[in-house]
């Protein structure tokens, strides 16, 4: 049976370079025999503006965020899939606000004993693969370094994509070698 991938999308362009290099990496993805599920946060309505840090979560035995909108869906989709991509365009040195708040309130599938100093996550031996684009060739090692960083947190592996000189939205389709890059990372996180 198939790897089961789950593709958080956050880009709010609809036909961009996020959304290119998503469907490169998902056939990809999909030729190997995994089971590919894409969802669009770039679009999606999110109830507040990130994690509240109200810790409601951590009250409760289940690995569930309180907030009910489309974000906590995706965290409950995560619980099961094998492999999590997270796909942004490169925003200022960061990753869209889009995935920042979906990435913020992962802070509920893990539970945190303090006084015992432990941790449990339904994660862990998951991988988490970053798929990143920028105008530019500058700063996208910044922004891989949190997501690197929290999978090595959580004991889950780690594979990064990251495409510099990607060009305005769209233009990526026309950057040679890149969709091939893209079919490569796609096969190799299946
Ligand atoms: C708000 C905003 C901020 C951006 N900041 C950067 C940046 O700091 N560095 C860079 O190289 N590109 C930057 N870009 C360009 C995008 O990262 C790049 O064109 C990306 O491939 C677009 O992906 P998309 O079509 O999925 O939106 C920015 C674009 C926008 C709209």
């Amino acid at each position: 049976m198939g790897k089961n991938i789950l593709i958080i999308s956050a880009s709010p362009k609809k036909d961009g370079n996020t959304s290119l290099l998503v469907e490169w990496v998902a056939a990809a993805a999909r030729s190997k025999g995994a089971d590919v599920e894409i969802l669009n946060a770039g679009t999606m309505a999110f109830k507040v503006s990130g994690c509240t840090a109200c810790r409601a979560c951590q009250k409760l035995k289940d690995y569930i965020c309180v907030i009910e909108d489309e974000g906590k869906l995706v965290l409950q989709k995560m619980i099961s899939a094998h492999v999590i991509v997270m796909a942004t365009p490169l925003y200022f040195y960061g990753p869209s606000a889009q995935l920042k708040v979906i990435f913020d309130r992962m802070f509920s599938l893990y539970k945190w004993d303090n006084a015992a100093g432990t941790m449990r996550t339904p994660l862990k031996g998951k991988m988490l693969a970053l798929v990143l684009s920028g105008f530019e060739d500058v700063g996208l090692d910044v922004v891989e370094k949190p997501f690197r960083m929290t999978a090595d947190y959580t004991g889950m592996m780690f594979e990064s994509l990251l495409v510099p000189n990607a060009g305005v939205s769209g233009e990526i389709r026309n950057k040679p070698g890149v969709k091939d890059l893209a079919t490569a990372f796609g096969k190799k996180i299946a």
